[in-house]
């Protein structure tokens, strides 16, 4: 957009140009998304690659008959998206860009009517392509951007965060926020591919790519118990973009997402699965306004949901300890305020999964083995809240 408002992109995040060399450190993997035919648009069966620097796979996922690409990044990420131009521009594409603002401030409807006015006056056909180049709130945007002109064009991610890499890229989520919440307007559109460049995570502020392992972690307990031992081997290791235990953290999440998405793209059942931790994560994100990333409150929301496993005698108190000790690890926060219940009550209310009056929440009957249990009665979640409480004075926020 021509001006930009400011946004809570996170403080820090590199106003150069995110590496997208060509510089080879080892073969790229490729993840297959469900078992479908791999043709974009609703389908599943597409690939996600993961590796370095992997700009020059762009064409292969755009189509054969596309003409004209739309590049989606977010302003500070304009030095990549031009990058990205260049190079399709080369390869004889029509490129353009559409800069939107950083962050939650991209997911507005006045952006995303922008991006249909550059569609529209370039003449975009269903043939042609939408590329996003950024985190989750830009493939979010160019999603639901892409899920909506001419009723579905082909969309190809280019995640540059860990959280995206992991999550909002894979699975085909698109939405923009309101003035009444976040993602209530959006509708499933699958990418034609994704690709995780590896080197885009060098330049990353390091509280972003923390805040992303969150949702690894999460993937560790709902489906892959390697995933923690890895983290519990070498925090360290964990949360260096050079490393090849980083590499794997990575490719193991999105095998876990792409095996759920593969066998259920619309959540109506084991896809809620990823909302581990998530329903209190919600509700802290809204009490505190957005300011709290994403990362931080799925790690507060996590330890939350342990808690209330354990006060139902579905996770041991050793499993709920190693929840604590593996996010400690890396620095994730695993305690909030203990002044605010009434708030996150209500945001507790509004999840998506909850039916009617009954509140539902992904609990693990052990590590690996997560279901959505219905809870009957709200003290058994203020018992949980208690255990997670910090008196307020006393309360570090370290994300
Ligand atoms: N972020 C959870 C999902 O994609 O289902």
């Amino acid at each position: 957009m021509s001006t930009p408002t400011d946004s809570g992109e996170p403080a820090g995040t590199p106003q150069a140009s995110t590496p997208l060399s060509e510089t080879q450190h080892s073969e790229p993997t490729t993840i297959t998304v469900g078992e479908g035919t791999g043709t974009g648009g609703d389908e599943l069966g597409y690939p996600v690659v993961v590796g370095n620097g992997l700009l020059s796979r762009l064409p292969d996922l755009l189509g054969t008959q596309a003409e004209r690409v739309l590049i989606i990044h977010p302003r500070a990420l304009r030095a990549t998206g031009d990058v990205v131009r260049e190079d399709l521009e080369k390869a004889g594409y029509t490129a353009m860009v559409a800069e939107i603002p950083d962050a939650e401030e991209g997911k507005h409807i006045q952006v995303a009517a922008f991006c249909w006015q550059v569609l529209g006056q370039n003449d975009f056909t269903r043939s042609d392509a939408v590329v996003s180049v950024g985190g989750g709130a830009v493939s979010d945007l160019a999603g639901f951007v892409a899920a909506t002109w001419l009723r579905g064009v082909r969309v190809v991610h280019m995640p540059t965060t860990v959280l995206g890499m992991v999550d909002a890229a894979v699975g085909g989520k698109t939405g923009i926020n309101t003035a009444e919440g976040k993602n209530l307007v959006g509708s499933f559109h699958q990418p034609a591919g994704v690709l995780a460049d590896l080197d885009t995570l060098i330049t990353l502020p390091r509280n972003e790519l923390v805040s992303g392992l969150a949702e690894v972690i999460k993937c560790g307990f709902i489906a892959d118990e390697r995933i923690l031992t890895l983290i519990e081997e070498s925090p360290e290791a964990a949360q260096n973009p050079h490393s090849a235990q980083l590499r794997e953290l990575i490719e193991r999440s999105i095998r876990v997402k792409a095996e759920i998405v593969g066998e259920d793209a619309r959540e109506a059942d084991r896809r809620e699965h990823l909302n581990y931790g998530h329903t209190l994560a919600h509700a802290i994100e809204l009490a505190e306004r957005y300011q709290w990333r994403h990362g931080a409150a799925v790690s507060v929301g996590m330890v939350f949901a342990a808690e209330l496993a354990h006060s139902l005698g579905r996770l041991s108190e050793a499993e709920v300890d190693r929840h604590r000790a593996v996010l400690t690890s890396l620095g994730l926060p695993i305690t909030y305020r203990d002044d605010r219940w009434n708030q996150l009550l209500e945001g507790i209310r509004r999840d998506k999964k909850n039916r009617g009056d009954v509140l539902r929440f992904v609990l693990l009957n052990g590590i690996g083995n997560p279901a959505t249990v219905e809870i009957p009665d709200a003290s058994m979640l203020y018992a949980a809240y208690q255990e997670i409480g910090e008196p307020v004075s006393g309360t570090t926020i370290s994300l």
